[in-house]
């Protein structure tokens, strides 16, 4: 048990609830990574996969098992034992294992699997026990627990604790719930459940009418303490709750709010863009906490009120997120040790080598760029990320014609080393190129979405550009950034196709999950 009552888990589930969104899917050593990186910002726990999902996810949470310096390692199973099983033998590599066993409860979901009230809660007993005499740390979620009825909510919880689970989470799998009713709930459990004293509520909330953070919050002011979040909210349809709302409105509001995590914030900001990037997912600008513009102050009396006294409107600092204050500008003067001091300072560590072609990169971009802002290295960096000299396909020479009279395409890829060649036209610049990449590789990958930011203000601004592409079930997403937004265009479509042929040649790790239904039949 916890000694500190105010002290309130952070549960991470970016790499399962958030991995499991339509498009996010994630490398194994993107997975790895992530996971290396939650672990050093003092995650408590850390949902590494759905072990018996996929041999990726078996893997991939394995791995992180035996990695994990700090961080209780989790997996996820239904309630039967071959999922169980598996989910132990991949977690159990841990310092700190912990299996999260769940089935769903309310009545809509009881009648899937078609199990009657008595069924299912035989199923809990019998689960929860296995689970719990395989690992001392087992957590039980009765999905859909906001739609289920009371009576029957208290009888299975008491169940799982009676069982063993040593935490009990409570999801708003649909994110149905208000947050009074959340506080209301959890509290109806603490006081109606036997046992309930001796083990940890959770709350897992979703987006669904934007009360996460709400409902997530009031929980841990009923007694819940350990809330259950995803980077930038990551998640199927609105997302989970965002991990970087909760814990920063929990250190800003500590006032009224006296709970405290151990989550280390200045290294929010470096998780939020990273996990963006490897997930496909942009970080919408006017974001809570982590958005493009969440500290800028454009307006007149904004810029006077802050230059006056910073608190006038700034309720926290940048530096309390990990974002760099002063966000002073490089040029094509600045030098190797002046990029390596910069980009340390927006959480890029970088060896030699790779400081050798990023400041290829760099000079190429201030060259066609006067300022170099902090914005553009992070892009800079995610584009090298995501683009390099190793895929299987790559953009070589790109001409293009648009205006009035019509728009045309003249590309040139390497194709696994082979140069290839071809004039397209089209419907427009990038429906010229897009035409003219399908000439090179043809392909029956369906663009699923195309969208463009700038990085920066002003007309030499660079362009970052996310593309998703789907075949037969495998999504991959690619992403580029360029001063000429129709390069970066044809950069990123590039990129999803490379990772699309990956995806279809792996048999390892990071070939595509199963689609496993979440009901335990
Ligand atoms: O939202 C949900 O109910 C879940 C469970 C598997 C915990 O993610
Ligand atoms: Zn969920």
């Amino acid at each position: 048990m916890m000694s500190d009552k105010n002290r309130v888990l952070i549960f991470d589930t970016t790499l399962r609830d958030g991995e499991q969104s339509p498009g996010a899917t994630m490398t194994h050593a993107e997975k790895i990574e992530i996971a290396q990186m939650l672990d050093e910002m003092g995650v408590d726990i850390i949902e590494a996969g759905f072990p018996i999902a996929s041999e990726g996810d078996f893997a991939a949470v394995s791995e992180i098992a035996k990695n994990a310096k700090n961080s209780v390692i989790c997996g996820l199973a239904r309630a039967q034992f071959a999922d169980i099983d598996r989910c132990w033998e991949a977690v159990k590599h841990a310092r700190q294992p912990r299996i999260h066993t769940f089935i769903g409860t309310s009545p809509l979901h009881r009648a899937i699997p078609n199990l009657d009230m008595d069924q299912m809660a035989e199923r809990i007993e019998q689960t929860v026990t296995h689970a719990r005499n395989l690992c001392d740390n087992v957590q039980w979620s009765p999905m859909d627990a906001t739609r289920t009825e009371h009576d029957y909510l208290c009888r299975v919880v008491e169940i799982a604790i009676k069982s063993g689970a040593t935490t009990i989470n409570i999801p708003d799998t649909v994110g149905y719930t208000a947050p009074r009713e959340s506080a209301e709930l959890i509290r109806m459990l603490l006081e109606r459940v036997p046992g309930a004293d001796n083990v940890i509520f959770a709350t897992h909330c979703h987006n669904d009418l934007g009360m996460a953070t709400a409902n997530s919050l009031a929980a841990v002011e009923a007694g819940a303490r350990q809330i259950e979040c995803t980077i930038n909210g990551l998640g199927e349809r609105a997302g989970n709750t965002a991990l970087e709302e909760v814990v920063m409105a929990l250190k800003v509001r500590h006032d009224i709010m006296p709970f405290d995590t151990g989550i280390d914030t200045t290294k929010i900001m470096g998780l939020s863009r990273r996990v963006a990037q490897v997930s496909g997912f942009p970080v919408q600008f006017n974001k809570a906490i982590v958005g493009k513009n969440a500290f800028l102050h454009e307006s007149g009396i904004h810029q006077d009120g802050v230059l006056k006294n910073i608190e006038t409107f700034e309720i926290m600092r940048p530096a309390d997120i990990g974002l760099n204050e002063a966000n002073i500008s490089m040029g094509k003067h600045s030098g190797r040790a002046a990029l390596r001091a910069k980009l340390s300072e927006l959480g890029y560590e970088v060896g030699d080598n790779q400081l050798k072609d990023v400041f290829v990169r760099f000079k190429a971009l201030a060259d066609r760029k006067k300022e170099v802002y902090d914005d553009d290295l992070v892009a800079l960096m995610q584009d090298s990320a995501a683009n390099t000299e190793d895929d299987f396909l790559q953009v070589k020479h790109l001409r293009v014609v648009c205006g009035s009279d019509g728009q045309s395409a003249d590309l040139t890829m390497i194709v696994g080393g082979e140069e290839k060649s071809v004039h397209s036209e089209g419907d427009g610049p990038v429906d010229a190129c897009f035409k003219a990449v399908q000439k090179i590789w043809p392909h029956n990958a369906e663009l699923q979405l195309y969208q463009v930011h700038a990085v920066t203000e002003g007309t030499d601004a660079q362009a970052t550009v996310s593309v998703r592409m789907a075949e037969e079930g495998r999504i991959a997403t690619g992403q580029a950034a360029d001063t000429d937004t129709i390069l970066a265009s044809v950069k990123a479509y590039v990129g999803a196709l490379n990772r699309l042929k990956l995806r279809r040649e792996m048999v390892g790790p990071d070939a595509d999950a199963k689609q496993v239904s979440m009901y335990s039949h």
